[in-house]
């Protein structure tokens, strides 16, 4: 790949992990520590990345073991190449379990170096919030999950807590959103189902400031759009990958993972390389659920 113009941020955008602490296979099928080997290796040799981010669904089970996972195999590769790392929780995360290990997610700051926390205790109603600067991005996580439930929200702490840091000095050049649930309209009825519930209220926060772009996951699919004007963008998931040409009320998966490198050229320009890491080893169907599971699973995750 190509190295980064003078000036710019590389960003490897990678989501949904769904890593767990025990081995357990995702969906009883995808190994995703090994999934997450593959992606790591293959963009190793790309060259002049800043920033990690995992936009959640970091772990499947919550557990601080698979938290360790990516703070050990994530954290290792950023630290070598000179990276920072940041992360937000997901729908399948447990903020316990996430902030035990990754604290408020700015895990790594600029260089590869470890962040100092202060280890307050917050129970997990609060949602996990915070910022560091990166290369003079100011990054930015907005917790959009909702204990309990597959969709998400970013509740009035969280928007308070967005608009404050938006509201802080500039940064010199400009801001990235990291959330979960992404402001756009989803490929299945069961991705529906989960989708963000208030994209109008983070359109508010978002509009007229120095957000440049808005990295997101959940979809386990690359999409791209905007919102109130920035771009939006959807990683791959590491996991596996949404079938988004089958029946809208079905769902099916892929075994197949990926990631995106993002580029912030220092003039506000934005751009994004999906890198594909096949795994031609394994059977490509991941899952597939049909309509009558697909209710039957929109029924539990939205109860709550
Ligand atoms: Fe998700």
């Amino acid at each position: 790949m190509q190295p980064p113009a003078a000036g710019t941020l590389r960003v490897l955008h990678l989501s949904d992990t769904h890593l767990t602490g025990d081995g357990a296979l995702h969906q009883g099928s995808v190994d995703t520590t090994a999934a997450l080997e593959g992606v790591l290796a293959r963009v190793d040799s790309i060259p002049g990345v800043g920033l990690v981010v995992v936009s959640g669904d970091v772990s499947e089970d919550g557990s601080a073991e698979s938290y360790a996972v990516v703070r050990d195999r994530v954290g290792g590769w950023a630290e070598r190449h000179g990276a920072a790392l940041v992360a937000v929780p997901g729908n399948h995360d447990l903020r316990e379990g996430f902030r035990q290990v990754l604290a408020n997610g700015h895990v790594l700051g600029e260089g590869g170096r470890p962040l100092m926390h202060t280890m307050e205790y917050h129970p997990p109603t609060v949602p996990v919030s915070g910022q560091s600067v990166v290369a003079g991005r100011r990054v930015v996580t907005v917790d959009t999950s909702v204990p309990g439930a597959g969709y998400g929200e970013v509740s009035e702490t969280a928007l308070e807590r967005l608009r404050t840091a938006l509201a802080g000095e500039p940064a010199p050049d400009g801001s990235i959103v990291v959330l979960h649930h992404p402001p756009l309209p989803a490929p299945t009825a069961l991705h529906d189902a989960l989708k963000l519930r208030n994209p109008g209220a983070l359109a508010d926060a978002i509009r007229g400031t120095d957000v440049r772009v808005v990295l997101a996951g959940h979809y386990h699919h690359h999409f791209a759009g905007s919102l109130a004007g920035v771009p939006v963008l959807v990683a791959p998931g590491v996991a596996n990958d949404t079938d988004v040409t089958g029946s809208w009320s079905e769902e099916s998966a892929y075994v197949d993972a990926g990631a995106l490198v993002v580029d912030l050229a220092e003039d506000g320009s934005v751009w994004s390389t999906p890198v594909r890491v096949p795994r031609p080893d394994a059977d490509p169907l991941a899952f597939h659920m049909d309509a009558e599971t697909v209710t039957a699973v929109i029924d539990a995750s939205t109860a709550g």
